[in-house]
């Protein structure tokens, strides 16, 4: 059975953007409660101004808190101040954020398009130098809240100096969750064929409902490398528009169901769904949850 790898962002793009602010404490049970589902990679927490997130502080103290568990756990950050922090917190993977555009990277990094690739740049070479594991996200690669569609040409060429950068893996995003399957399709294969798709990942909003047919096009498309956010919690701050990354719940069934193996379970995806929508006061329920609730019930999944 083919794998496809999955990385939950809730702990970071989902508590980004939620009312409650959840304390360390709390952050680690959710992220604990991915772990015993068997997502191993996960986004812990982001290395940014606190006053620009309010919700990612305190990263440190989660970092600190999983020094005993196992898993890919990396971190956002978004300027060289962030990196550092990161590693003098034992940091041993971090994504990066750059966007396509000079409007959304002023207003989520203060930097234009210039600036941000530049600190990318130095970021990137001083990972590889660290032994750091350094991915790099691509936000608003398809359509940028500011600046309308974003030419594939230029995402592209932006991809590309990323990974001559030292890059280990791009994350192609949909940050407000405009793209339709046709485009991701036709982004995706592009990239695939001119960098390699296992250097590729794709990540999907759902705010028009199609987070999964995009999923499935970038399948199509050969990649097999996604982020998802347990209980589809998610958005950007600084994206308006932006709404809840497509949910682990969604993304696991369709791929089990496609006959692709995750290592993640269901049933204890619900568990860990219920948790973070608990702890968020979140109402919204994924599409695929009541099915999996009455297959767990019926004792039908492990
Ligand atoms: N971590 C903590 N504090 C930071 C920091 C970081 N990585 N980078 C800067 N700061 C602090 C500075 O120390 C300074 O603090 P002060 O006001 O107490 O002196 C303040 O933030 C402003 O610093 P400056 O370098 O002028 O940054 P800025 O105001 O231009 O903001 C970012 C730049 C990158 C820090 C900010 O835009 C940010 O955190 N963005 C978050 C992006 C994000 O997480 N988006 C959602 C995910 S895509
Ligand atoms: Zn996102």
């Amino acid at each position: 059975m083919e794998t496809v790898w999955i990385r939950d962002v809730g702990p970071r793009d989902g508590l980004q953007n939620q009312r409650q602010i959840l304390s360390s404490d709390q952050r680690l049970q959710l992220i604990r409660s991915l772990l015993k589902a068997g997502v191993s990679a996960i986004e812990v927490g982001a290395f940014v101004s606190p006053k620009a997130v309010p919700a990612m502080a305190g990263s440190d103290t989660v970092l600190a808190g999983l020094a005993g568990d196992v898993g890919e756990f990396s971190v956002l950050i978004a300027n060289v101040k962030g990196y550092e922090l990161a590693l003098a917190a034992g940091a041993t993977r971090v994504a990066i954020v750059v966007a396509s555009t000079d409007t959304m990277n002023r207003k989520n990094i203060g930097m234009d398009t210039t600036q941000a690739f530049a600190f990318a740049d130095t970021v990137l070479r001083r990972a590889l130098a660290d032994g750091v594991h350094a991915s790099c996200y691509i936000a608003t690669a398809w359509e940028c809240p500011f600046e309308g569609p974003v030419p594939t040409s230029s995402v592209q060429r932006q991809a590309d100096a990323l990974l001559n950068s030292g890059a280990q893996e791009i994350v192609i995003a949909d940050t407000i969750g405009a793209a339709a399957p046709a485009q991701v399709a036709s982004l995706m294969r592009g990239l695939g064929q001119q960098l390699g798709s296992e250097r590729l990942a794709c990540h999907f909003h759902d705010t028009r409902g199609m987070g999964i047919a995009n999923a499935y096009a970038a399948l199509e498309s050969g990649i097999r490398r996604f982020d998802a956010s347990i209980a589809g919690l998610g958005g950007c701050p600084f994206a308006p528009g932006a709404s809840g990354n497509i949910a682990s719940e969604d993304l696991v069934l369709m791929l089990n169901q496609q006959g692709y193996d995750t290592g993640i379970s269901l049933a204890g995806l619900a568990e860990a769904s219920a948790l973070a929508r608990q702890l968020c006061d979140h109402p919204a329920v994924p599409k695929s949850l009541r099915w999996i609730q009455q297959q767990r019930d019926k004792g039908a999944l492990s």
